[in-house]
């Protein structure tokens, strides 16, 4: 019998924490990054903390007792563990479908090594079957919402409030081919906050949860 998504999203979260070192660890938001934490809360006097990227992140680390840092006080972060609404093999991942995505892109970006943690189910050929999430300055949604549609998108306004106090536009019916291109442009509409696209800064390694075991693929 295979494997439930739980139990592959367990096996994934297991597997990161080799990678787990010392210092402090940039971690992630969702389902599969809190299997992570737990695993982390095992192991929690080998580190010296973490970076969240978002509020509850933050607080099941601090109820396993692991010290949150503020990203402004921390120089380096070595790895970040997340998990993905979808990645390609070229490791460019669509993201934030637990809303969190501008923080994890933050965070992200100030890590050497981003560790992508996925069940199988996310592994896909090509990006935008599961809709695109934006995050929007609450007074430019009109506006932003009509400029995706213009990118052959459907916006539709998700009933939730960002960490950050914003609003989020989930983009259906998009085929992306080329992701860099698309979180650029998106990227540069006026009152986009960021988008979900986390191509030009893609994962360095996937552990890919499957019924065989845990596959890795690493990118340089
Ligand atoms: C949250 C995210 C998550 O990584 C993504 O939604 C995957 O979540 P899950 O592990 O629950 O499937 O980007 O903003």
């Amino acid at each position: 019998m295979g494997l439930t998504q739980d139990q592959l999203k367990k096996q994934v979260a297991d597997a990161a924490i080799e990678y787990v070192k010392s210092g402090i660890i940039g971690v992630g938001t969702g389902s599969t990054a809190n299997f992570f934490i737990d695993a982390l809360g095992e192991i929690k006097n080998k580190i010296e903390g973490a970076v969240a990227s978002s509020k509850s992140t933050a607080d099941r680390l601090e109820a396993h007792g692991i010290e949150v840092f503020d990203l402004n006080s921390v120089n380096n972060i070595d790895i970040y563990v997340d998990g993905a609404d979808e990645i390609t093999e070229h490791m460019h991942m669509l993201k934030g479908g637990g809303g969190a995505l501008t923080r994890e892109k933050i965070v992200a970006a100030n890590s050497k090594t981003f560790i992508c943690i996925c069940d199988e189910t996310k592994y896909v050929p090509t990006l935008g079957k599961f809709p695109l999430p934006v995050e929007v300055l609450p007074m430019a949604r009109s506006y932003v919402a009509r400029e995706l549609t213009k990118l052959g998108g459907q916006p539709q306004l998700r009933d939730f409030t960002t960490d950050n106090g914003n609003v989020i536009l989930d983009v259906h019916g998009l085929t992306i081919k080329d992701p860099i291109e698309l979180e650029a442009q998106i990227n540069q509409i006026v009152g986009v906050v960021t988008n979900g696209l986390f191509a030009k800064r893609p994962a360095n390694i996937l552990l890919l949860g499957t019924s065989d075991g845990v596959k890795t693929y690493a990118k340089n």
